[in-house]
C-alpha cells in the first residue's frame, strides 16, 4: 500500500471511485478535474492524495477474483497498483477542510480510510495547521462513526445543505495535534 499525490491521469479512476462511493451525490468530473489542477498548481492550498494497493480487480462478469497462488509465476511478477481510495482537503488559513474521502467499497473496513486520514494529519502537522473540519450527511452513520473514532466531534448542523437527495449536514472538527491526556 502506498499513498501519493493525485495526478491528472488519475481522473477516470477517481470518477469511478467517487461514483461508487457517493452515488447520485458524487462530484462532477469538471469539479474533480478542477481540484486535481488546483492541487498541482497550488499544493499549499489544495491537497489531493490517493491510496494504491498491489491488486488486480476481477474482470466484470467473471466469477469472482481468482487469488494468485504463491507458486504461480504471476505471483512473482509485480502486480499493478490499484487506486483504492482518496482524500481531498483544502487548506484555509491555519485550518483544513476535508472535502472528500472515499475508499473502494470492496476495500472498506481494512484500515485504508484511517491510513488516508493519518497521512493528511501528518501533512497538517508538518504545515503547523490547527484544526480539521468536515461536513457529513446526517444519514451517513458509517462515516460519522469513522470520524468519531478518530478524534472528531460534532459541533453543529447545517439544514438542507446537501442535494441529490436534500439532507442536513453534520459539522465535525478535530484538533490536528492530539489532545493531551
Ligand atoms: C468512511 C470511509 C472512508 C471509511 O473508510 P474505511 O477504509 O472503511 O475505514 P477504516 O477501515 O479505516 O475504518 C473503519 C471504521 O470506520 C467505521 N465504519 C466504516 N464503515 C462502517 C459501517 N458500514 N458501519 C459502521 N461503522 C463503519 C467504523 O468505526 C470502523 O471501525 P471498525 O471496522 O473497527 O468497526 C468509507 O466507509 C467510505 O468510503 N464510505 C463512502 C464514502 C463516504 O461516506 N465518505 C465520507 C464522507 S464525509
Amino acid at each position: 500500500m502506498r499513498i501519493r499525490p493525485a495526478q491528472p491521469d488519475d481522473l477516470p479512476r477517481l470518477m469511478e471511485l467517487t461514483r461508487e462511493a457517493f452515488g447520485p451525490s458524487a462530484w462532477s468530473e469538471a469539479l474533480m478535474r478542477d481540484i486535481l489542477d488546483a492541487a498541482r498548481q497550488r499544493p499549499w492550498l489544495q491537497v489531493a492524495r490517493v491510496l494504491e494497493l498491489e491488486y488486480t480487480p476481477p474482470l466484470a462478469g467473471s466469477f469472482g477474483g481468482e487469488a494468485i497462488g504463491v507458486d504461480s509465476p504471476a505471483a512473482h511478477a509485480e502486480l499493478p497498483l490499484w487506486l483504492a481510495g482518496y482524500l481531498i482537503m483544502q487548506i484555509v488559513g491555519m485550518d483544513a477542510e476535508i472535502q472528500s474521502l472515499a475508499v473502494d467499497p470492496r476495500w472498506q473496513r481494512h484500515g485504508f480510510g484511517h491510513a488516508l486520514l493519518a497521512d493528511s494529519l501528518s501533512l497538517a502537522v508538518n504545515r503547523r495547521l490547527h484544526r480539521l473540519f468536515l461536513e457529513v450527511r446526517a444519514s451517513n452513520l458509517a462515516a460519522q462513526q469513522f470520524y468519531l473514532h478518530r478524534g472528531f466531534e460534532i459541533y453543529g448542523r447545517r439544514t438542507r445543505y446537501y442535494h441529490s437527495p436534500v439532507e442536513d449536514a453534520l459539522l465535525m472538527r478535530r484538533p490536528v495535534a492530539p489532545r493531551a491526556g
